[in-house]
């Protein structure tokens, strides 16, 4: 296991990226449950903001199963909301696409999405997300809420398996 983005430089960057977000009002901001958990509550803590909760899951081992469970969302309160919708890592950007459509059905004014690590090369510009904390590579990693079978989540840092 080797460090990738220290406990340190996570600090740093969340805090930018929350100077950059206070400069748009949003009503919600959406965390994606569980692998963004640590990245979300660091990144709204002070922020003038509603908080919600949405579980998906799509990921076996390391790679995806290309199908979206949605365990856990009441889409119809974000209604006429201007959401950030929150998640660990944006990889071939599919889970995000899928939960951005869904609010947008629902009657959502607008969603931006924010990651703390953004797979470049492994999505189409169409799915870059509005605003990330990390560009990474197409390794996989663990750590500040990312998982590998359930593992290492609580890892105050990123690692590369
Ligand atoms: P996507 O739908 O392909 O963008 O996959 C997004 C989801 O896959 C994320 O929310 C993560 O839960 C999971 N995922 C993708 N890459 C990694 C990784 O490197 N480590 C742990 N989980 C990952
Ligand atoms: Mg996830």
């Amino acid at each position: 296991m080797q460090t990738l983005i220290s406990e340190e430089q996570l600090k740093t960057k969340i805090a930018e990226l929350k100077e950059t977000l206070k400069k748009n009002k949003y009503d919600s901001a959406i965390c994606v449950l569980n692998g963004a958990y640590l990245f979300f509550a660091e990144l709204t803590k002070d922020l003038d903001v509603e908080i919600d909760f949405i579980k998906a899951s799509s990921y076996r081992n390391t790679h995806s199963t290309g199908e979206l469970n949605i365990i856990m969302a009441d889409f119809d309160k974000f209604k006429d909301k201007n959401v950030l919708l929150v998640d660990d890592v944006c990889d071939t950007g599919l889970t995000l696409h899928i939960l951005k459509n869904k609010l947008l059905q629902y009657g959502c004014k607008n969603v931006d999405i924010c990651v703390l690590l953004d797979k470049k090369a492994a999505h189409e510009e169409l799915y870059e997300p509005n605003y990330y904390a990390f560009e990474i590579g197409n390794e996989f990693v663990i750590g500040f809420g990312l998982d590998y079978n359930g593992k290492y989540r609580t890892l105050p840092y990123i690692a590369v398996m």
